[in-house]
């Protein structure tokens, strides 16, 4: 057990999947692992181990934000053992081309802060994909026939952004979409020497303000599972 996991040793595999909300990892542990076992539930933070195609596999939530998240992935890999850790959930569109339920792999992620800043302080460290995964997840997306788009993306610290000017600059500089997680979990795999990857589907859009139905991200979920699962396992 560690202080907000309560999974016994050995009970979280080395691959782990992370999405924001705990019921979404349930669901994604009852409709794509076999013998899903509830292995955490500390807070409500739900994580499940099983099987997927014969490959022993975690997912786990991560909650809402880099804060978040940094509990749970640093846990998860310096007392569980977590090797692979592929985040998997919703971003907001920064670009034209990026259309609601396309897919967004993450190569790097811009913020103004991560729980990290004190680590590098004047540091701007560049925080980035396992390549590897990187290349799986992009092909495991076009076999499906989903628009994959490959770039930076911005993880923001607040949803309700008072920075319309800041937004406009990143997609100036073709940042693909924004979303809340992805830069902590890359820089904690680097510091821990885990492979990590965000797998993002477009769920709603800054330019237009088009959004998908809640049936919609549904279905833009199952997919991600299926790639990031792909991914983890080629
Ligand atoms: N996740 C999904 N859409 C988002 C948005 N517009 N801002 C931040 N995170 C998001």
């Amino acid at each position: 057990m560690s202080l907000h996991i309560g999974a016994q040793p050995g009970e979280i595999a080395e691959t782990v999947l992370l999405p924001g909300d705990p019921l979404r990892a349930e669901w994604a542990a009852q409709t794509f692992l076999t013998d899903p076992v509830c292995v955490n539930r500390v807070r409500g933070m739900l994580g499940f181990t099983g099987f997927w195609r014969g490959h022993r596999v975690t997912i786990h939530g991560s909650g809402m934000g880099m804060p978040s998240l940094s509990i749970y992935a640093n846990e998860l890999i310096r007392e569980h053992g977590a090797k692979t850790l592929i985040r998997i959930g919703s971003a907001g569109a920064m670009q034209e081309q990026v259309a609601l339920r396309d897919i967004v792999l993450a190569m790097t992620s811009s913020t103004l802060s991560t729980p990290s800043r004190g680590t590098f302080r004047e540091l701007n460290f560049a925080p980035c994909a396992d390549f590897g995964l990187l290349a799986a997840a992009h092909g495991a997306a076009l076999a499906k026939g989903a628009r994959p788009h490959v770039g930076g993306i911005y993880s923001a610290d607040v949803f309700y952004d008072e920075r319309p000017d800041l937004n406009a600059e990143l997609t100036r500089h073709g940042v693909l979409a924004v979303e809340m997680e992805a830069a902590e979990l890359y820089i904690l795999a680097a510091r821990h020497g885990a492979r990590a990857l965000a797998v993002l589907t477009v769920s709603d859009h800054l330019l237009t303000g088009a959004a998908l139905s809640p049936e919609e991200r549904q279905t833009g979920f199952a997919e991600m599972v299926e790639i990031a699962l792909e991914a983890a396992f080629s």
